[in-house]
């Protein structure tokens, strides 16, 4: 067992050794250009359509829907402000998104904003769940696009993205989906989902950070995010990085076959956790919807406790955890998730979430529920003396 015990994959995750081994002949051997016609360039372009393959059989799409990016946050922005150019970029086009979004969406949705877009926040209920029909009263005859993510990244909780979809193609509308935290975790298939665009990253997959996929479903028009030269069919331009989209692959092709693992193993050790915690602690409580949820995310607020302290207290006896999103802690800024939820301040400030992989053990959940329960309390005592 190691040492320490990293309880935050939802952050992101370590690199599986098989995906480091497909990278490693990329740097060594086969380091050309993909877009050179030479051999050196067809061996490098050789090995990035085989990952395209391997991602488009992960989401069940076709290979040219698959556009390799630098991560979920190019993908997101990639696909906001590609559907708006592609209309024209008019002030007063409308857009529909939820308050719960990763900060790759709600970010870029004020910069349209700021550009002269409208957009619309969809409140979400106490369970952390979007209501279809909230979406549906939210368009507009101007409405150009609608984005939900599939699932969320601080609570696990899955969004109806499925009727979202239908919801609006029904008006003519696009729909995108951030499925960054859901890919890999349960089956996401484009497809399936009826969506247009779908976000994606590697290092949440095992896979290495700085790449990712945004899939645009076949027929669908959206303006280049990056201009240059004309790469990626030009859709996205800049040189291909082929040892990161190689190793995508890998971990695509990985995270497919561990599904029936995270559906089984990694939910139900996830559940011992919580349940671990029910019984041991007094005054928690799991946050979400906890039968709509990822099978490797607990979020769970804790009465008469700090949460920023106690993730501290937590590192310091070896078990990494977060409050809410990585990007968002060290910020101080309570959850804006949680918050959107309807949960009290101090509710929120008392939240943690916990996050498995399958590289996660039955001796490690064991290990850190012994200390979440000494930390708890420790903080919990010191807290009355103050
Ligand atoms: C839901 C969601 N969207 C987007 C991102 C951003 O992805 P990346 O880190 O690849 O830029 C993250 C990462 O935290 C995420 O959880």
């Amino acid at each position: 067992m190691n040492e320490r015990i990293y309880l935050d994959n939802s952050a992101t995750t370590q690199v599986d050794g098989r995906v480091l081994e497909a990278m490693l002949p990329c740097f060594r051997e086969y380091y050309g250009n993909a877009s050179s016609v030479h051999l050196f360039g067809q061996e490098a372009r050789g090995r990035m359509e085989e990952a395209r393959r391997e991602v488009a059989a992960l989401l069940g799409a076709d290979t040219r829907e698959v556009v390799f990016t630098s991560g979920g946050t190019e993908s997101d922005n990639w696909a906001l402000w590609g559907a708006w150019r592609a209309a024209g970029g008019r002030p007063g086009a409308h857009l529909v998104t939820t308050r719960i979004e990763h900060p790759a969406i709600l970010a870029t949705c004020k910069a349209l904003e700021a550009a002269g877009a409208e957009v619309t926040y969809v409140p979400v209920d106490a369970s952390g769940r979007v209501d279809p029909a909230a979406v549906q009263d939210a368009l507009r005859d101007t409405t150009l696009l609608v984005s939900v993510m599939h699932a969320n990244n601080e609570t696990g909780v899955m969004q109806p993205v499925k009727e979202v979809a239908a919801i609006a193609h029904g008006r003519g509308v696009m729909a995108h989906t951030d499925a960054v935290q859901s890919v890999g975790k349960v089956p996401t298939r484009a497809a399936e989902l009826g969506v247009d665009l779908l976000s994606l990253s590697g290092h949440k997959i095992h896979g290495p950070k700085g790449v990712g996929v945004l899939y645009i479903r076949k027929g669908v028009k959206i303006a280049p995010y990056m201009t240059g030269g004309s790469h990626e069919r030009k859709r996205r331009a800049g040189t291909e990085n082929v040892p990161a989209i190689v190793g995508l692959g890998a971990a695509a092709r990985l995270a497919g076959e561990h599904l029936p693992e995270m559906a089984g193993r990694v939910s139900a050790l996830r559940d011992r956790f919580e349940q671990g915690v029910l019984e041991k602690i007094p005054g928690a409580h799991v946050n979400g919807d906890r039968s709509r949820r990822l099978p490797n995310i607990s979020n769970i607020s804790f009465d008469r406790l700090e949460g920023e302290a106690a993730v501290i207290a937590l590192d310091l006896e070896g078990v990494a955890a977060s409050t809410g999103s990585a990007c968002a802690s060290g910020a101080l800024d309570p959850s804006h998730v949680l918050t959107a939820m309807g949960l009290r301040a101090e509710v929120v400030q008392g939240s943690l979430r916990f996050s498995l992989s399958r590289l996660t053990t039955d001796a490690e959940i064991d290990r850190a529920l012994e200390i979440l329960e000494t930390v708890v309390s420790r903080l919990r005592r010191l807290r009355n003396r103050r």
